[in-house]
């Protein structure tokens, strides 16, 4: 049993993370070789698995060695357990129960003979990583499955069970008895694998938490972060409080109308979308979940995000006023918790009293996200508090409020964790964070030797779209794929080597205002978590994205048998410069998410059809050329057609300096995007596009020598939606020497205007004559949104695709 189902039975808090296990591979491929030769009846028949395997194991095992031929269930009689402790018996009844269709089989204290057995035996002192597990089928007609604790027995059944045949999930007997021999020895790299559901924004019934957990633990996974409370529904029960589940879990429903844009409470009318859960309902998921070798940790927001509140409890507020609990969005999100209010704290404790009581896990969530400070900066006891605890400002007052709040939480034995803000002012002393906001506020976390779970938005959530956002169920925006999420790697380069192991590991995150039913949580989620799942479990790089796709088929069908929702994917093509040889010969690449499906490409401007070419290695261009593709399944086209024109410029594959450097979430296509040859579409995401957060676009392109110039020539885009607005200036200068500059050219835009549709516009300089080496362009952004603007005040954007020298 591992320490934290042991910390569930004795009521402590000794949860173990297993970070990196680094096995000793030489030692392993030994002992699995001498299995090996037991398992090879006919010794030319070795098919050692390398690549597309038949074994479709999601997540990868670490290594398997196929025996020879299949194993029959039917040779199987018996389920026997080694030492008869709690995890084996549960385990047994797992087999049991899985095994059902084919044949009833009682569960023994093993004794003697092993044939016809399935063996289960659990022992900490095995030399098998915390969460591993050994499992050998079909070695003297039996299955054997050996782990040094709970996790590791649940984990070998989950791969046991992705052997059999999928309808056995379903309890029916399925066409086919037999499994694969092997041995398979496997433990995950990352000790932390989540999966995160907001339930405030759209509440979830505990049945489907059950799915969500079973989710969870067929993926290997082991956390399940709980976002209890937020700004739209209260879900949890609090004896203390009980207007917390009478009042603040309960709002007017606006389910039928857009999110963002719900009509305000009419006289009178009752709040009658909501719920919460009951302690006992609690308890019973936390079981569940530890049945299921899971970890569940309750977020309960602080100091922002927490309005619901004040419809049950207003004079908590700095303003002290009611207010309806909000249907839907919320912007701007002021209303915050007084932090010069001692009876706040009263009200903290004694919740997270009741919640630590609750949770036997080691972590508990206080939030922390975006709390707008703008009350505390208008309220007298805010402002005392600053003044007697003698901090600057109203981050050091946040930062004062989660170390208050810390304290308290490790009195109760627990670890804070929270979401990166509380970096700002001063992190608490023992917090673990959770960098959403990209990668940095985990690398800074780790660099001051805070553990770090990643969850950036560029990889991990789960609420963006994943495929065309034309033919996909309305989403919060963003936009994530599959392979995208494939191609995470929760260590950060910029960590050092002794610093990597505060990674924890990662998690996915659901938020819930775009997803009202359990159906649509499931499609958003399934298959990324999968994705991220082998991540997690196999670590990032060791397997392609082709053999992941090629099983995930698999998966895919499994989850049609659990009647589990899932997203087709994205069936777009991407065209790409390559930039590897973009200074020599310029080529143009298309990628697909669907590996082994027809990518067919013209070059002439008409659209691809069944005839056109198939794309096979990158496509040498060298001439202003359209070029369209589409994906093209069983001969039909699959997707929308995508097209891309190369525009040939002076300045194409050209180094390019960045005096000031484009946001890591939006990053384009790397540092030659803006003399690639490419432009971006009116999606700020699409990859075509760099963009730069309240900061100026500031570059240098070496032209490597003197060139004749007649105009220089920039794209932009303004997508007011999304807080991305034209620059207001661009200043052009030239140099021979990259020392002194003469400005040649200035492109006034100003303000701009209020414009609700996203546009593309380039902006040329005037004609020009000038013979020079380098160019040096800076648009300037205007730094936050303007008055007329919802995000009025809020950090604005600029946004480029291209620069083309002429
Ligand atoms: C978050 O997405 N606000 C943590
Ligand atoms: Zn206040």
């Amino acid at each position: 049993m591992n320490s934290y189902l042991l910390s569930l039975l004795k009521k402590e808090t000794s949860y173990k993370i297993v970070l990196f296990n680094n096995l000793d591979k030489k030692a392993q491929t030994l002992s699995l070789y001498i299995l090996f030769l037991f398992l090879t009846t006919c010794s030319n028949q070795k098919n050692i698995l390398l690549g597309k395997s038949t074994i479709n194991i999601i997540p990868k095992p670490n290594s398997i060695i196929t025996g020879d031929g299949p194993f029959k269930l039917e040779l199987i009689n018996k389920i026997s357990i080694e030492n008869g402790s709690n995890s084996e018996k549960s385990i047994a009844h797992l087999f049991q129960n899985h095994l059902k269709p084919i044949k009833t089989l009682k569960i023994e204290q093993l004794k003697g003979e092993t044939i016809g057995k399935i063996i289960i035996s659990m022992n900490p002192n095995l030399n098998i990583p915390e969460e591993g597990y050994h499992l050998t089928i079909g070695n003297n007609q039996s299955i054997e499955l050996k782990a040094s604790s709970f996790g590791g027995l649940f984990y070998g059944f989950q791969s046991f069970r992705q052997l059999c045949d999928k309808n056995l999930d379903a309890n029916i007997k399925p066409e086919n008895l037999s499994i694969p021999k092997c041995v398979i020895e496997d433990s995950p790299v990352f000790g932390y694998r989540g999966m995160h559901l907001d339930v405030s924004r759209h509440f979830f019934d505990v049945e489907f938490i059950k799915t969500y957990l079973d989710m969870i633990a067929l993926h290997k996974m082991n956390v399940f972060h709980w976002h209890l409370t937020d700004d739209n529904g209260w879900r949890i029960e609090i004896k203390k409080y009980p207007l917390l589940t009478k009042k603040s879990a309960w709002r007017i429903d606006r389910t039928n109308e857009p999110w963002k844009e719900q009509s305000p409470a009419k006289e009178n009318e009752k709040p009658t979308y909501g719920g919460f859960y009951t302690q006992n309902e609690i308890r019973e998921v936390i079981q569940y979940a530890a049945d299921r070798n899971i970890m569940v940790i309750p977020e309960i927001e602080m100091p922002g995000h927490t309005s619901e509140v004040f419809a049950a409890y207003p004079e908590l507020s700095c303003k002290g006023e009611f207010i309806d609990v909000n249907p839907g969005s919320y912007w701007p999100n002021v209303d915050i918790f007084c932090a010069g209010n001692d009876n706040v704290f009263v009200f903290l404790e004694n919740v997270l009293d009741e919640v630590s009581e609750l949770f036997p896990g080691p972590y508990i969530h206080i939030g922390g996200d975006e709390a707008d400070k703008l009350n505390w900066a208008n309220c007298t006891k805010c402002q005392n508090r600053i003044k007697t605890e003698e901090l600057k400002n109203e981050h050091e007052l946040q930062s004062w409020f989660i170390k208050k709040i810390e304290k308290f939480i490790l009195k109760k034995n627990k670890k804070l964790v929270g979401w990166d803000e509380i970096l700002e002012g001063g992190l608490a002393k023992t917090a673990t964070v959770m960098s959403w906001r990209g990668m940095q506020g985990g690398i800074e976390s780790a660099k001051s030797g805070h553990e770090v779970i990643m969850c950036p938005t560029s990889h991990c959530y789960f609420d963006y779209y994943q495929a065309n956002p034309e033919t996909s169920p309305e989403a919060i925006g963003g936009f994530t794929t599959l392979k995208k999420v494939y191609s995470f790697n929760p260590i950060p380069n910029e960590l050092l080597e002794n610093e990597k192991h505060l990674v924890l590991g990662a998690q996915g995150n659901l938020w819930t205002e775009y997803v009202q039913t359990p159906e649509r949580a499931q499609y958003r989620v399934l298959p990324r978590m999968t994705a991220l799942s082998e991540i997690l479990w196999s670590g990032p790089g060791n397997n392609t994205y082709e053999d992941f796709y090629f099983r995930l088929k698999h998966l895919l069908k499994r989850f049609e048998t659990l009647n589990w929702s899932y997203a087709p994917g994205s069936f777009v093509v991407s065209i790409n410069p390559d930039h590897q040889s973009i200074d020599q010969k310029y080529k143009v690449n298309i990628f697909s998410e669907k590996p082994g499906e027809k990518i067919r490409y013209t070059l002439d401007g008409t659209d691809p059809a069944q005839t056109s070419f198939i794309f096979k290695k990158p496509i040498v261009i060298n001439k202003r050329t359209t070029i369209k593709a589409a994906l093209f399944i069983d001969n039909v086209r699959a997707g929308k057609i995508s097209d891309k024109t190369v525009f040939f410029s002076k300045a194409m594959g050209k180094n390019i300096f960045y005096n000031n450097i484009y946001s890591e979430r939006y990053s384009g296509n790397g540092p030659l995007t803006l003399v690639d040859g490419m432009t971006g579409t009116i999606a700020h995401n699409d990859g075509y596009w760099q963009g730069w957060e309240k900061s100026n676009l500031d570059v240098i392109i070496d032209l490597q020598h003197n060139e004749l110039i007649s105009m220089v020539s920039i794209g932009f885009l303004e997508s007011q939606k999304s807080w991305i607005f034209f620059p207001t200036l661009i200043k052009i200068s030239f140099s021979n020497d990259r020392k002194l500059f003469s400005e040649e050219s200035r492109i006034r835009i100003g303000d701009g205007y209020k414009n609700n549709t996203a546009n593309r516009k380039l902006f040329k300089s005037k004609q020009l004559n000038i013979s020079a080496r380098y160019i040096k362009i800076q648009a300037i952004n205007r730094e936050t949104c303007p008055d007329w603007h919802p995000g009025f005040g809020g950090k604005a954007w600029i946004f480029s695709d291209e620069i083309i020298v002429e």
